[in-house]
């Protein structure tokens, strides 16, 4: 008889079968209502929802997947939705970055388990991209990105006020004095107007250029509002397009190459991009098996300028983005810097979807002989002080403090830090260095967004805006300043950020790409010496967390999930 076939269709290993198997897996999904012939073999797309009220910025993605199923069964295929664990950057402790690994595991295992040919990713929530990215491509079937989009420009008292962005310069005024608590609350329903994500450049807005950047999602996908019927329309045509990428079996793997990641770093030196999207895409590569390194996000970005004026480092928000152009018109002015010949989802290249990109606003969206700011992407320092590498996003720091030599304030980790800074009696000025411990991936644990250090209330009297801060730990992408962060190795693994006394002089040199401490090697030794590892948690995930987790040079995934297992499963379940 020879070898048994293999069906053409991955879901027919489960809906095409005779007997007690083919009954078990048809029967259950009829209890929703389905009819026969969608078994028959025609492409089944999973659609992985990250919808949650716990996550208000997914919010809308009830309503999002509902759009995604519409253009799935015109297309000739069977949409099934299912839900992946949501994490919400706001609600989230101690940070959702803890947890940005074992949502991964979820996604990755939910779509190999199960009966699906081809998936369809809703992210918007910082963590929800690249979770579902991550575990996605541990699986490498063929996946379209769908991001839910940017909430509606911040309004109060008829000024924009922008994500996280307006939280912390008015929580700089509280604190100052120079604005009233019942003001303060009063932003709060002001700020945050609709479902989406967060409508500066941060961390969400970033992810979802990414996605566009690497030619994951269609066109577009970067800026739509959440609420703009167009994002509705991007979902139907992303669920029209996946049933043909499973007919062409146009995998992950085909998109998501080195020139895809090439892209997206030079993409994200010209939007002015999160730090956070170093961490991202390290990981990400690592699963899809692409080399990729901290030094390549300084070699192919750091020289590149940033385009778009938006916040924090400029003046507009996501709606303006969209308004002006969107990412398309983006990657039309840095098209030299681009590989054009990447593809993307919809079957086209890069070059090809943006070669007639219109922009609409040049005070939104700046030329390339006329950028925002120059050398804006991410630099990557190291020295000393971060043998592995330590990130700046020179484009939110001041140009002052780029070259800097200062005396350390040092923080040995976050509640230190929270009981001393309000203090007037804290030894700093403007030109000291802050330095906060212990907040790296295994110190805090998760690698919280605290690096931005708020600074004491008795310089802001003075009305310094920004000092020197540097530390283990991640910033938000809304925040700004001339802050040095992802320092490897962390305080917890031992990395001599562990050994800053106060005190001591430290040089920061971006330009030079330098950060060091200014102690000699002996004096290392002997610190080194008295060091002691802080103990792992005791149970749980947390444990399996500091256990495995990779330094954040490397992306901070698990060790044990770097690479993919694929899409085959041998078993039934009966
Ligand atoms: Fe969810 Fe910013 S907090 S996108
Ligand atoms: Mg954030």
């Amino acid at each position: 008889m020879g070898s048994p076939k293999k069906p053409l269709r991955r879901s027919q290993e489960w809906f095409g079968r005779e007997g007690k198997q083919g009954f078990y897996y048809r029967s259950w999904l009829k209890g929703l209502g389905l009819p026969n012939d969608l078994f028959d073999g025609r492409p089944v797309i999973g659609i992985c929802n990250t919808w949650s009220e716990l996550t208000p910025c997914n919010s809308s993605f009830r309503e999002l997947a509902e759009h995604v199923k519409r253009g799935v069964y015109e297309a000739g295929g069977f949409p099934l939705e299912f839900p992946v664990m949501s994490l919400g950057e706001t609600q989230i402790r101690p940070t959702a970055m803890l947890f940005r690994n074992l949502a991964s595991m979820d996604v990755e295992e939910s779509i190999r388990a199960n009966p699906i040919d081809g998936v369809v990713l809703l992210m918007g929530c910082d963590k929800t991209t690249p979770s579902l990215l991550m575990g996605a491509a541990s699986v490498n079937l063929p996946t379209v990105g769908v991001s839910g989009g940017p909430s509606l420009s911040g309004n109060w008292r008829g000024q924009p006020i922008g994500s996280g962005t307006g939280v912390i310069r008015m929580s700089e005024m509280v604190r100052a004095g120079e604005l009233a608590q019942e003001e303060f609350v009063e932003a709060e329903a002001c700020m945050q107007r609709s479902k989406g994500s967060c409508m500066t450049m941060g961390t969400a807005s970033t992810m979802a250029s990414m996605v566009e950047a690497l030619g994951i999602s269609l066109p577009e996908n970067a800026a739509i509002p959440a609420v703009d019927s167009r994002r509705f329309r991007l979902a139907h045509l992303s669920g029209r397009r996946i049933v043909e990428m499973v007919h062409e079996d146009l995998r992950m793997s085909k998109i998501l190459t080195r020139a895809a990641f090439e892209n997206a770093i030079r993409t994200n030196a010209a939007i002015g991009g999160s730090t956070n999207a170093v961490i991202h895409l390290l990981a990400l590569a690592g699963r899809i098996g692409v080399e990729l390194t901290l030094d390549d996000w300084d070699r192919l970005g750091s020289h590149l300028p940033c385009l778009v004026n938006l916040k924090p480092s400029g003046d507009y928000l996501m709606e303006d983005f969209y308004y002006a152009g969107g990412l398309p018109a983006v990657l039309r002015e840095i098209a030299p810097h681009l590989d054009l010949g990447a593809p993307t989802v919809n079957g086209r290249t890069l070059g090809e979807n943006i070669a007639e990109a219109p922009c609409w606003n040049r005070d939104v969206i700046r030329s390339a002989d006329a950028p925002f700011k120059a050398d804006a992407g991410i630099a990557v320092l190291r020295g000393n002080l971060a043998p592995d590498g330590a990130v700046i996003k020179p484009s939110a720091a001041s140009p002052h403090l780029l070259q800097h030599r200062g005396r350390a304030v040092v923080f040995e980790d976050i509640e230190d830090f929270k009981a001393r800074i309000d203090d007037d009696a804290l030894d700093i000025d403007e030109t000291c260095v802050m330095v906060l411990k212990n907040c790296g991936p295994r110190g805090y644990p998760g690698m919280a967004e605290v690096g931005n250090m708020p600074l004491p209330p008795k310089l802001l009297r003075q009305g310094v805006t920004d000092i020197v801060r540097i530390s283990d730990a991640r910033m938000s992408g809304t925040a700004y300043g001339t802050v040095v962060l992802h320092v490897s190795p962390e305080a917890a693994a031992g990395g001599n950020l562990a050994l800053v006394h106060d005190g001591d002089i430290i040089e920061l040199d971006v330009p030079g790409r330098r950060l060091h401490l200014d102690l000699s090697d002996e004096e290392l030794a002997r610190r080194r010496a008295e060091w002691k590892a802080a103990p792992v948690p005791e149970r749980g995930w947390a444990k399996l967390y500091v256990e495995h987790v990779q330094q954040a040079h490397l992306g901070a995934d698990l060790d044990i999930l770097v690479g993919g297992s694929g899409s085959d499963v041998a078993r039934d379940s009966h």
